[in-house]
């Protein structure tokens, strides 16, 4: 597909101001799409507007509680993709209201409009998961394919790049801390992919170059256990810290109190994520439902981490030692 002829290919991303959003944003805008990000607050999107030419990107306000909002941004849309999501209740954000019935709301109005859709999703969502974000995650997949059964659904384990939230989170508190804790003994085993591979995968699928109603499984090159994760990031940012193994039901005590914090170090519901490896399945493996079965070869956490990471060593960008 040239250029040319995907300017008249219009996609509305839900959830295009976040994380994964700004990645996806450019990779769209490379190819040419025209896009309209759906947000709640457009004001706070004009970092948006850089990674495309004058006029390809324009902000809509969209709340995914409200349906009408919803319908307003999807209307007349080619392409429907759903980046939203959260890792703690807060308010009127529930898990079930933003991740399920907001899910729904964005299916609806794809499938009202007659646009195919792109849903992302999480590795380990299950509806009988005792996590409540795992359950509306798997609960939200479930509604949009009812919706749009040609739905593609992308489930990403852990996602790294400069603005993450996990190994920025971590290199903060060793900066900070002299302990770092294994939740459950840290053996957690997770499959960090790079955030540029899954806005890839999306821009794949936007494409049609992935299969209609599958769900895709996104990890990276390596598992690693949580502990070989702290390890690396210890590593990284040239700092010595103790390691030390935290029981489960001991971390739920702490999360108890760390979840009323403005921004939750840890949520009761994360220690119950904890619990469950975040890996790619044997299944999507074989069936080719991967980044590889995509074509994509996903890139090593060394090869982008350090890029970042760096401002948390004593020294910043500057060697300790010289010659
Ligand atoms: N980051 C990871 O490691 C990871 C791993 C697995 C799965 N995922 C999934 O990947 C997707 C993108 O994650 P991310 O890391 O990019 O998250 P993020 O940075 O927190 O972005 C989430 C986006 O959702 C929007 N949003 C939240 N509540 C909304 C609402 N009620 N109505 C409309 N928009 C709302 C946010 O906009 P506001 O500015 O308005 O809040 C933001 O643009 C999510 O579905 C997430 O669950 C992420």
């Amino acid at each position: 597909m040239t250029l040319q002829s995907n300017i008249d290919t219009l996609v509305t991303i839900f959830g295009g101001s976040g994380f994964l959003g700004r990645h996806v944003v450019r990779a769209l805008a490379k190819r040419g799409y025209r896009i309209r990000v759906a947000v709640r607050r457009p004001d706070l999107a004009g970092h948006l507007q850089p990674l495309g030419r004058v006029g390809q990107i324009h902000a809509v306000q969209a709340n995914v509680r409200y349906s009408r909002s919803v319908a307003a941004a999807a209307r007349d849309a080619d392409v429907v993709i759903n980046l939203v999501g959260i890792l703690f209740e807060r308010g009127r954000q529930r898990f079930d209201a933003v991740q399920t019935f907001g899910a729904e709301a964005i299916a609806l109005a794809a499938a009202a409009y007659g646009a195919r859709m792109v849903h992302v999703s999480a590795l380990g969502a299950d509806e009988a998961s005792s996590s409540h974000y795992a359950r509306s995650k798997a609960m939200g997949e479930k509604a949009v394919l009812a919706a749009v059964p040609s739905a593609i659904v992308l489930r990403p384990s852990v996602m790294f790049g400069p603005e993450d939230d996990f190994f920025n989170r971590f290199a903060a508190l060793a900066r900070l801390s002299p302990v770092l804790p294994l939740i459950g003994g840290g053996h957690t085993r997770f499959q960090p992919v790079f955030v540029g591979d899954a806005a890839t995968a999306i821009a794949d699928a936007v494409e049609g170059k992935a299969r209609a109603g599958a769900t895709y499984e996104l990890g990276g090159p390596e598992v690693r256990s949580f502990r070989q994760l702290m390890e690396f990031v210890l590593a990284t940012i040239e700092r010595r810290r103790l390691l030390a193994p935290i029981p489960f039901a001991l971390a739920r005590i702490q999360a108890q109190f760390l979840q009323y914090l403005p921004t939750p170090l840890l949520t009761p519901d994360q220690v119950e994520l904890l619990k469950h490896d975040n890996i790619v399945s044997a299944a999507a493996e074989r069936e080719g439902r991967t980044l590889k079965g995509l074509g994509i070869r996903p890139t090593a956490v060394e090869a982008i981490v350090p890029s970042y990471l760096w401002r948390f060593r004593k020294t910043g960008q500057f060697r300790g030692r010289v010659a």
